[in-house]
């Protein structure tokens, strides 16, 4: 999704604004631009493509400017195709203001009428540009441009993060967000703005996470924060980021995604920490709530396919009744029937997820307590939830997501492992048993990982031009049969869906064919002798297969995969890496943009 950066210091504004994109490529773009001002005027400069395509055009820009205030965009294309005319920043029509916008304004339509009807012409299809026109219109009977950026705002109705920029004041920026990530961070006579932390990082940890209906106001040495409502100022604490930019470095892997799965066993060492106390689980974010009577997981993407599995875990070992449900299909539900006594979990990496988000209100609306998941810290979902637990897995920079989802598995298993205390599931020695194992798991994973990776090359290797394939899995290996579909066709663009290994028989078996393969999560658990049977359907009908599995058992298939067993459902834990392997092995022998596959975005904040 788009990101943002506003700068006003003492250093060259545009390689700032250039860097600071660079370090939000992460989520996703497909063209970029700066604003800066100079010799009483805003120049703007756009480009389709990677911000390389930018640089080359800043580099033949004639302007001798060095200006110490700018502001940068990367576009992922909502309103109007990814061409430049569309690329942000967006100038009013006198030119007197540019302006750069992550999400949507859901009436830029009738606002444009208005517009057009008093002479505003448009060169773009996009809101923003509606947007910064309607400031420009204001100002006419504004005190000055604050007053009139947030009457424009008021009118707006919809999502955004916005930078603004006027060429009578060359060295300030104006910003304000409504349900779009949007970070203030203060350093040294220099201050930004921005859609998230890595952008500004190497100049300051210092960050104020502004809120919905905040204007910010900054120059190099100064800012107000102020109620976009009355425009009344507004004190905020001053938060420390504890990590650094080497966290979000690629530490000599190939890509982000190769680093962030090998990172797994580190971030279930992190996940524990603060978390444990006498050998038993301490979550102290959910001392305060009452165990669920059932609980609502709601969630989007790779998410959701957590909570799938979690669902399993709380149901077992909590005894906590699971619902898991899209946050798209949730936030439109006509009537969710809550009980007294039911709890909603969102569950978002980014935490700025817009459906997850709109779910979270609608049910703070009826009045549930909901618990968010989440490993962005300050995130929008993290603070407007009752209770949030924090995943603990830094930064995770590569679209597809990975080691997040090992992250908020370890999470779900603690969760039901603390309700299993509160709810008497579990005795204390089953408690600890379980604890025990999973403590085990960043051992196990770290040996295992390197053997697992050479399995997944040499299997890429041989299936690599396959256009179709299935996943397959039983009970708590359904939803990994789901990730582990959605990884491959994210990656590599191959056509990949995941079912429910029983369900298989129910008409998608008509597909079967030799050029269409099955990846079978077929591990040494209670359901194995059901997995082995719809194995044996697919081959009847020349079908190939890869077998997931555990040493020592009897496969008679094209591929076989042993990885470390664990007692299910732990056995997920090792089986995910497997998933997220071969897809990155697929999509790298075939050359696709690993971390940034076409027309995916890390952070979705837009419906
Ligand atoms: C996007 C990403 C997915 C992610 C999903 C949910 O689609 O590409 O990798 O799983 O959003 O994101 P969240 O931040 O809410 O977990």
């Amino acid at each position: 999704m788009c990101g943002i950066i506003g700068y006003a210091g003492h250093r060259p504004a545009v390689p700032v604004v250039i860097e600071g994109l660079r370090r939000l490529e992460y989520r996703g773009y497909d063209s970029a631009g700066v604003a800066f001002s100079g010799h009483g005027n805003l120049h703007v400069v756009r480009a389709t493509g990677k911000l390389a395509a930018l640089e080359e055009k800043l580099a033949h820009e004639e302007s001798v400017i060095t200006p110490t205030c700018a502001m940068g965009h990367t576009r992922w294309a909502t309103h109007g195709a990814p061409v430049e005319r569309n690329a942000h920043p967006h100038c009013s029509n006198d030119g007197s203001l540019a302006m750069v916008h992550n999400g949507i304004i859901e009436n830029f339509q009738e606002l444009k009428v208005e517009l057009v009807a008093k002479g505003y012409t448009f060169s773009s299809e996009t809101d923003t540009e509606v947007l910064v026109n309607l400031i420009e219109e204001r100002r006419k009977n504004a005190p000055d441009v604050l007053h009139a950026f947030a009457e424009a705002l008021r009118e707006a109705h919809g999502t955004y993060a916005v930078c603004l920029m006027d060429r009578a004041e060359p060295g300030v920026i104006y910003a304000a967000r409504m349900s779009a990530p949007l970070i203030f961070g203060l350093g040294t006579g220099e201050n930004f703005v921005a859609s998230d932390i890595p952008a500004f990082l190497p100049f300051t940890r210092k960050v104020i996470f502004l809120e919905d209906g905040e204007i910010v106001r900054l120059t190099a040495t100064t800012y107000e924060v102020l109620h976009l409502e009355d425009l009344r100022p507004k004190v905020h604490e001053i938060h420390t980021i504890a990590w650094d930019m080497q966290a979000a470095q690629k530490s000599g892997y190939r890509h982000f995604m190769l680093k962030e799965i090998f990172e797994q066993p580190r971030v279930i060492l992190d996940g524990f920490a603060g978390r444990m106390h006498e050998g038993d689980v301490v979550l102290k974010e959910l001392d305060a709530l009452p165990v669920p009577r059932r609980l609502h997981i709601v969630a989007c993407g790779t998410s959701y396919h957590s909570g799938l599995w979690g669902r399993h875990l709380l149901e077992h070992w909590a005894h906590v009744p699971v619902q898991v449900e899209i946050a798209s299909e949730f936030r439109y539900r006509e009537a969710v029937l809550f009980d007294k006594d039911d709890m909603v979990l969102v569950i978002s990496q980014s935490g700025e997820t817009a459906d997850t988000l709109a779910a979270l209100r609608a049910a703070k609306k009826c009045g549930v307590p909901v618990l968010g998941l989440c490993n962005v810290v300050g995130s929008s979902i993290a603070r407007e939830a009752s209770a949030v637990l924090y995943t603990q897995a830094g930064p995770e920079i590569s679209v597809a997501s990975t080691k997040a989802m090992c992250s908020q598995m370890l999470m779900l298993a603690l969760m039901a492992l603390y309700w299993a205390r509160r709810n008497e599931g579990m005795t204390l020695q089953e408690r600890r048993t379980t604890l025990a194992l999973l403590a085990g798991l960043p051992d196990l994973l770290d040996a295992a990982l390197p053997a697992m990776h050479q399995r997944a090359r040499e299997l890429s290797r041989k299936y690599a031009q396959t256009r179709n394939f299935f996943y397959l899995g039983r009970g708590h290996c359904y939803p990994l049969a789901l990730e582990g579909a959605l990884k491959l066709k994210e990656l590599s663009y191959i056509h990949a869906e995941g079912y429910a290994a029983g369900e298989m028989k129910h008409g998608p078996i008509a597909l079967i064919d030799p050029s269409f393969p099955t990846f079978v999560l077929a591990l040494d658990d209670a359901l194995l002798p059901k997995v082995v049977s719809n194995m044996v359907e697919v081959q009847a009908r020349q079908g190939k297969v890869i077998a997931l599995t555990n040493e020592g058992l009897d496969m008679h298939v094209e591929d076989i995969w042993e990885i470390p067993r664990l007692p299910s459902p732990l056995a997920g834990f090792v089986a995910l890496p497997a998933l997220q392997l071969f897809s990155y092995e697929v999509a790298d022998y075939l050359g696709k943009d690993v971390d940034q596959p076409r027309n995916l975005a890390k952070s979705v904040t837009v419906e």
